[in-house]
């Protein structure tokens, strides 16, 4: 019996050859090795059936030729294995020397904030003060005090958030309070501005909200009269929304002023000829004012026949919507990225 060896050889050599892919060079490796039908293993099965003073030799030869093949079919592999993994570094790859791009910041003061900054800022220039006071408030001081009795609307359940386990206690509807909580530490005379969140049972839309922010604001000392006031309005509406800015003051009931106004200003956007903004009528409302009613005064322990006052409220809400053309007020309190991202 005669072995093949060369012609093995020169079969593995053209196989090998056409080999482009690790998948083709697995199937050239079991047609030559496969245990079962390997043609390698079949020529070694051969050498068993040789007479016995040639097995030695062929068996040396097969092995030096099982060598070459194992070895050309792994640096084949090697090849391959590189090509691959070239090419995957070339896809994948991550430039470790590239500059890296700077951490994407959200972070900014919310527009209410910034805006009450900037009305804080002015109203120091003024001489005012910038008080704080308890947003869990007593229905004293939340309305007692504020000349609001017991039969109020203002007190009826569907405008405050009443405290289940603690009778007598309210979320503030305002920061008016602070008035008489400020008359208390301070006495007269007294400059201050109190700006702070409140809070209402309101069935929330486009222009109502739950949580809401007020600036109070109250100067008291002797012989304050409704021109001062006035004249702090107009220079803050001037502020707000520019030098050619005008104040409309317009008779209001508020229990604790008298007598009471609500302030409008000219519309910003069409300058008093009338717009959508306006609702056409050239002006926007923006305060409530008017000069601090006796009992109040009294509830903070100031006598109103020696010290006078005037007292006005803002809703920063909507000193922002008609700076900035905001829609509807339930933007602020969501915390949508969308929106904050924008001031
Ligand atoms: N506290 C009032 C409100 O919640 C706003 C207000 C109106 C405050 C008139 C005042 C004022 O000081 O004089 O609507």
């Amino acid at each position: 019996m005669n072995l093949d060896l060369d012609g093995l050889k020169q079969q593995f050599a053209k196989e090998l050859s056409t080999v482009s892919s690790l998948v083709e060079l697995e199937a050239v490796e079991r047609h030559f090795f496969s245990r079962s039908s390997g043609q390698l293993t079949s020529v070694m099965k051969d050498i068993g059936k040789l007479p016995p003073a040639d097995k030695k030799s062929a068996g040396q030869k097969l092995n030096v030729l099982r060598q070459e093949m194992e070895r050309a079919l792994s640096d084949k592999r090697r090849a391959f294995s590189n090509k691959e993994m070239a090419e995957r570094l070339e896809q994948e790859s991550i430039d470790v020397t590239r500059q890296a791009l700077p951490p994407k910041l959200h972070g900014h003061l919310h527009p209410l904030t910034q805006l009450e900054w900037q009305i804080e800022d002015f109203f120091r220039s003024m001489g005012f003060m910038v008080l704080d006071g308890p947003e869990l408030e007593s229905e004293y001081y939340n309305f007692e005090v504020l000349n609001i009795p017991a039969t109020h609307p203002a007190r009826d359940m569907q405008d405050t958030f009443f405290i289940k386990d603690l009778p007598g206690a309210v979320m503030r509807t305002h920061t008016s309070p602070v008035q008489v909580r400020a008359l208390e530490e301070y006495g007269a005379p007294i400059r201050a501005i109190v700006p702070g969140r409140c809070f209402r049972n309101e069935a929330t839309d486009t222009r109502h909200e739950h949580t809401f922010y007020h600036i109070e604001g109250l100067a008291v000392g002797r012989g304050i009269s409704f021109s001062h006031l006035k004249g702090v309005l107009e220079a803050t509406a001037k502020f707000l929304y520019g030098e050619d800015t005008e104040v409309r003051l317009r008779p209001k009931y508020y229990p604790f002023v008298e007598p009471g106004v609500n302030g409008e200003v000219t519309c910003f956007l069409c300058r008093g000829d009338g717009c959508k903004v306006c609702k056409k009528t050239g002006w926007l409302e923006i305060f409530g004012a008017g000069l601090m009613h006796p009992n109040v005064l009294k509830a903070g322990g100031v006598d109103p026949d020696e010290h006078q006052g005037f007292a006005f409220g803002i809703g920063l809400e909507r000193l922002a919507m008609l700076k900035y053309g905001i829609e509807d007020i339930r933007h602020f309190e969501s915390g949508d990225l969308r929106f904050l991202e924008q001031f």
